[in-house]
């Protein structure tokens, strides 16, 4: 690709401007790393010849819900920055601690080695879960903590006498990371479908989507009806499964396709009663996105398995883990290696991500952040009545701190490339928004002011009309 071709038009003609300010020795202009970017970076979840009319931003610092770009363009960071960031950019508490921890120890081996951010944080997160999920595995990744879940559920059984329960569940449109194994519970044809020959295929049970309701069918009506597939698969071929894996209340990249608790309580009573592990993965979810700690609190039932990343340190640094219950930690306790949970990462539980998690948890506990956020939604919610009204949305929902709503298209042409041009035009009205698909989602950090809300919500409306040209 020449410099040329990769040069994003949002930024041509800056490059003009040069690098020198007076006074200043060379100050880099976002186009500079813009066109260094698109000649190094192989960026994520990207085709990357989008770019060639797609803008790439080169971001030059954070502060609080906002980005700031090489020129001083601002962007409100409207999904929290892939869903990680809880309490802003440079949030002065987070950096606080990390600057402590980072003259105390940067990282240390877990094996054979233990230290007090992992020790604290394994701690505080199982009275958090009330001591039913009272150990926890440590990653870096979301997809390494799915991983780390089926590879522990399928050990379980293999360690109990039960090899042949070697399969796994998942819900249609579920999501659950990118790794190979990660891949076979996800049902997103996009991600998948070029590397079906390398994976292992789970089941696919009905999704509870409440989108899905038939005619006077409540959420709860679908979310029964779902179950009841499910129940029918695991008749069927329960002595052959594992697990059922999960994202708890919210199928995020589903498109924010959220269904009613019931379903979740269900869900734990047909795991019990079919003897198969219940596997909820709260990377997205977790930690507060749900409106409470653990998105399966509102369904009053824990998981054998529950899976964190992404908001746990704040957004600051890569961690993720799994909690799971004593007896499934006793069937890996023995003399014997091989009956032991080998699995490694080299960065497994580092201690400036433990330290930047536990700095996350005190400003849940300093700030009483769950019920403030339940005002901080309520002022979203209403000021995002425009658009639950527009007449090109369809199922405007929120759950706790995540909104979404589906457009309908006047036509194919509307349709096509729709998710693209709504975050570039976002970009001009200062907004990071990436819908998925027709759903345009926000996600926002727990920090919003009242000025943030009204840029949110008017912004979002503002680019909606522009990109269905109806200003
Ligand atoms: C529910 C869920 N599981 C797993 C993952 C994978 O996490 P990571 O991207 O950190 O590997 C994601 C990422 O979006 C997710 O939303």
């Amino acid at each position: 690709m020449t410099t040329k071709q990769s040069a994003s038009p949002a930024f041509q003609g800056k490059a003009k401007q040069s690098s020198l300010v007076p006074g200043h020795t060379a100050v880099p202009v976002s186009s500079d790393w813009v066109a260094r970017s698109l000649r190094s970076v192989w960026h994520p979840c990207t085709q990357m010849q989008h770019h060639e009319t797609m803008p790439l931003v080169a971001v030059s610092h954070g502060r609080g819900a906002w980005l700031y770009d090489h020129e001083g363009r601002r962007y409100l960071d409207g999904i929290s920055s892939w869903w990680v960031n809880l309490f802003g950019h440079a949030n002065p508490r987070i950096n606080a601690q990390l600057k402590d921890q980072l003259d105390r120890l940067e990282h240390a081996m877990l094996a054979g080695f233990t230290h007090e951010p992992v020790v604290q944080l394994s701690e505080r997160l199982s009275t958090l879960a009330q001591n039913v999920l009272g150990h926890c595995f440590y990653a870096s990744d979301g997809a390494s903590a799915v991983e780390i879940a089926l590879k522990m559920s399928f050990h379980f059984w293999r360690n109990s006498g039960r090899e042949q329960k070697q399969e796994f569940v998942c819900l249609k449109d579920s999501y659950h990371g990118e790794t190979v194994g990660a891949l076979g519970v996800t049902d997103v044809a996009l991600f998948k479908d070029a590397y079906g020959p390398l994976l292992r295929q789970a089941h696919i049970a009905p999704s509870p989507d409440a989108r899905g309701a038939r005619p006077g069918e409540t959420a709860a009506g679908v979310a029964h009806r779902a179950i009841a597939g499910l129940e029918a698969l695991l008749q069927e071929r329960a002595d052959r499964i594992a697990a059922v894996i999960v994202e708890p209340l919210v199928q995020c990249a589903a498109g924010m396709a959220m269904y009613d608790a019931l379903y979740l309580t269900e869900l734990r009573r047909v795991c019990d009663a079919y003897d198969v592990h219940m596997i909820a993965d709260e990377i997205a979810v977790g930690c507060g996105r749900s409106g409470t700690f653990f998105a399966c609190e509102q369904a009053g039932v824990w998981p054998d398995f529950l899976c964190l990343s992404k908001g746990i340190s704040g957004g600051y640094l890569p961690l993720s883990l799994v909690m799971t219950r004593e007896h499934i930690y006793r069937a890996f306790y023995d003399n014997d290696v091989t009956r032991g949970f080998l699995h490694s990462h080299s960065y497994t539980g580092n201690p400036l991500a433990c330290r930047a998690a536990l700095a996350t948890l005190d400003i849940f506990a300093e700030d009483d952040v769950l019920n403030v956020n339940r005002q901080r939604a309520a002022r979203l919610t209403q000021a995002l009545q425009p658009l639950a009204k527009h007449p090109r949305v369809r199922h405007f929902r929120n759950q706790g701190m995540i909104w979404a709503f589906d457009v309908v298209f006047d036509g194919p042409e509307q349709q096509s490339g729709f998710a693209r041009r709504y975050f570039t035009s976002a970009l001009q009205h200062e907004l990071l928004l990436r819908p998925i698909g027709n759903t345009v989602y926000l996600m926002p950090p727990y920090i919003l002011d009242d000025d943030d809300i009204e840029h949110l919500a008017s912004r979002t409306l503002t680019v909606l009309n522009e990109v269905l040209n109806l200003s």
